[in-house]
C-alpha cells in the first residue's frame, strides 16, 4: 500500500468535512424519510418530519458550498488506475450523478411540501408558507418521484462508496486515504 500520498494530493480539509458531513445527512434524511411513516403520530411524527426536511435542507446548503470550495481548492487529480481514461470517466460520471441528485432531491422534497400545503421551515429558523394550494394527486407523483431519486442516491453513493474501498483494499492506492477525515493536512 502506498503510505505515502504526494503533498498536496489530498482533499481539502474543508472538501473532506462538506463530503463526510453530506454523506451523514444524506443517510439521516433517507432513513427519516423511509420510517417518517412508523413513527407515532403527534409531536413524535412532527418531529420526524421535520429533521428529515431540515437534514434535506443542509444538504442542498453543503451543495453549494462544496461547488463554490472546488472553484477556491480545485480536487486533486486522480490516482493512476490501470482502468485508465474508462475508469476516470466512469467516476467523473459516478461524482456527476451524485452531484445532480444531492440538488434534484431536496428540490423535488420541496415541491412535495408545497403540494401537501406545508410551510418550509427554512434551516429550521424562518417559515415560507407553501405558494400553493393543498393538491393530494400532484403531491402524490412528487412524493413517488422523490422517492426514486432519493433510492437512486443512496444506490449511486453505494457503488461509489464501494468503489472507493476497492481502490483502497484491492487497487492499493491513496483514493480512500486522500478523502478521510482525519488526515493532516498538506503542506
Ligand atoms: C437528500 C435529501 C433527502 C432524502 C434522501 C429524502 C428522502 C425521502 C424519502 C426516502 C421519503 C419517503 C418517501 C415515501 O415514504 O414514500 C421522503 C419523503 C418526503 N420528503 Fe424527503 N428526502 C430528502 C430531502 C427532503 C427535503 C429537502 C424536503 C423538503 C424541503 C423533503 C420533503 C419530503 C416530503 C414532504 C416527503 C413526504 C412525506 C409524507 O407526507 O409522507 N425531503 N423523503
Ligand atoms: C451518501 C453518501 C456519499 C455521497 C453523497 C458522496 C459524494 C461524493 C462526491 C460528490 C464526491 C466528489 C468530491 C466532492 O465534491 O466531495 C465524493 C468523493 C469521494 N468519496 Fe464520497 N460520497 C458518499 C459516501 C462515501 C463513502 C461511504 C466513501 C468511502 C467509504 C466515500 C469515498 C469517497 C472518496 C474516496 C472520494 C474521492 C474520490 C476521488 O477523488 O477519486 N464516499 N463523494
Amino acid at each position: 500500500m502506498s503510505d505515502s500520498i504526494a503533498a498536496g494530493a489530498t482533499y481539502s480539509p474543508a472538501s473532506r468535512a462538506f463530503h463526510w458531513a453530506s454523506a451523514l445527512f444524506v443517510i439521516g434524511a433517507w432513513t427519516l424519510g423511509l420510517l417518517g411513516d412508523e413513527l407515532p403520530r403527534g409531536p413524535m411524527r412532527h418531529a420526524g418530519e421535520f429533521a428529515h426536511v431540515l437534514l434535506g435542507q443542509f444538504v442542498l446548503l453543503l451543495l453549494v458550498l462544496r461547488i463554490v470550495w472546488r472553484f477556491v481548492t480545485p480536487p486533486p487529480p486522480a490516482e493512476p488506475s490501470p482502468f485508465g481514461l474508462p475508469g476516470e470517466l466512469a467516476s467523473r460520471l459516478g461524482q456527476f450523478a451524485i452531484y445532480a441528485l444531492l440538488f434534484s432531491v431536496p428540490i423535488v422534497g420541496l415541491v412535495t411540501l408545497f403540494h401537501g400545503g406545508e410551510t418550509l421551515p427554512l434551516l429550521g429558523v424562518y417559515d415560507i408558507p407553501s405558494p400553493w394550494p393543498r393538491n393530494r394527486e400532484l403531491k402524490h407523483y412528487s412524493k413517488e418521484i422523490h422517492e426514486l431519486l432519493a433510492h437512486m442516491l443512496i444506490v449511486i453513493a453505494t457503488l461509489h462508496a464501494a468503489a472507493a474501498l476497492a481502490h483502497h483494499y484491492f487497487l492499493r492506492d491513496g483514493t480512500l486515504r486522500r478523502m478521510l477525515p482525519f488526515l493532516p493536512s498538506p503542506r
